[in-house]
């Protein structure tokens, strides 16, 4: 689907723990051609600090509208979070290349961290609709933030939760939970998708070389123009026995996980 530049209005927001909001904005971009993991570059008009615009995962989509789930962690999100329904933002998008789903008769293990499940909702569901099996583990810092837990469960995936608190669930590392699940009880054939803070990303990516199984990552560096100009979100990329950098906005933001040259400051 082509890039398009929407006049958007906020329709309905809501906070889902501290500082994580959900928001349902006016959209006519066709569902059926945005891929799972694919993101909007989001502007606030009228503003002029931040001028840049940022990037949020499309987290669903239906006909006319579309949602994000984000994170408040500084000024631009602050500001949005602040915003309410009625309200104008521009949106640019779908931007970005998405995970592509697997071969049939394989199972996924979709593994979010925090805030990263807005990444993973839509890869949940097309998954689903496709009746592939699908176990979803879910880790946040505790209870109050593993988000997206009924969703998934009401998708039809097993869900799987992690609190580094031990306030609900496996008490550790989301990681840790994957890793003890995959040695317990080895799926013949599976692929793990991720989304979340980078360390978590590499240590799925250590999980995934160690089982040998495809692991794919939706990486969210910090991005300038999203349109492949401006080369502020490269990571280094390793294919074919050299490295090189490719931009997280254009060739990602998803990736092999053993392709990323882990150790990259974002
Ligand atoms: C493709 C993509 C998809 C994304 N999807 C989501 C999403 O669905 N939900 C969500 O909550 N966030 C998402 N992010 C991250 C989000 O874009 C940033 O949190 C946001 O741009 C921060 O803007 P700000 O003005 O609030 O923060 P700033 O004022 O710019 O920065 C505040 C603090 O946050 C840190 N920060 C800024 N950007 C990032 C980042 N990308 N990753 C980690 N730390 C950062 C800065 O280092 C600084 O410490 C995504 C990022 C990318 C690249
Ligand atoms: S953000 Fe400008 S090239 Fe990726």
């Amino acid at each position: 689907m082509n890039r398009h530049d929407v006049r958007s209005r906020i329709l309905e927001k809501r906070f889902l723990a501290p500082r994580h909001v959900w928001m349902r904005l006016e959209c006519d971009w066709d569902p059926a051609r945005v891929q799972p993991g694919q993101f909007l570059h989001l502007w606030l008009p009228e503003l002029r600090d931040p001028l840049l615009r940022r990037p949020y995962t499309i987290y669903r989509i239906r006909p006319g509208e579309v949602e994000i789930l984000f994170q408040v962690v500084g000024k631009g999100s602050g500001l949005l979070a602040e915003r309410e329904p009625g309200e104008r933002v521009h949106l640019l998008g779908p931007l970005g290349r998405g995970f592509a789903l697997p071969e049939p008769g394989t199972r996924a293990l979709i593994v979010g961290g925090g805030v990263g499940m807005a990444s993973l909702f839509l890869l949940i569901q097309r998954l689903r609709e496709q009746e592939f099996e699908v176990e979803v583990f879910i880790g946040a810092r505790s209870r109050d933030y593993l988000l997206c837990r009924d969703e998934a469960a009401e998708s039809g995936a097993l869900v799987w939760l992690a609190t580094e608190d031990g306030s609900e669930g496996f008490a550790g590392l989301v990681t840790e939970l994957v890793a003890q699940r995959l040695e317990r009880n080895p799926p013949e054939r599976a692929v793990l998708y991720g989304c979340g803070p980078t360390p978590m990303m590499e240590a799925l990516a250590k999980v995934g070389a160690a089982h040998r199984l495809p692991t794919y990552v939706a990486l969210e560096n910090r991005m300038g123009c999203a349109l492949g100009v401006c080369l502020g979100c490269v990571v280094p990329i390793r294919r074919e026995g050299t490295s090189r950098y490719e931009r997280v906005c254009t060739e990602g933001p998803v990736f092999e996980a053993a392709q990323v040259c882990w150790g990259f400051r974002i």
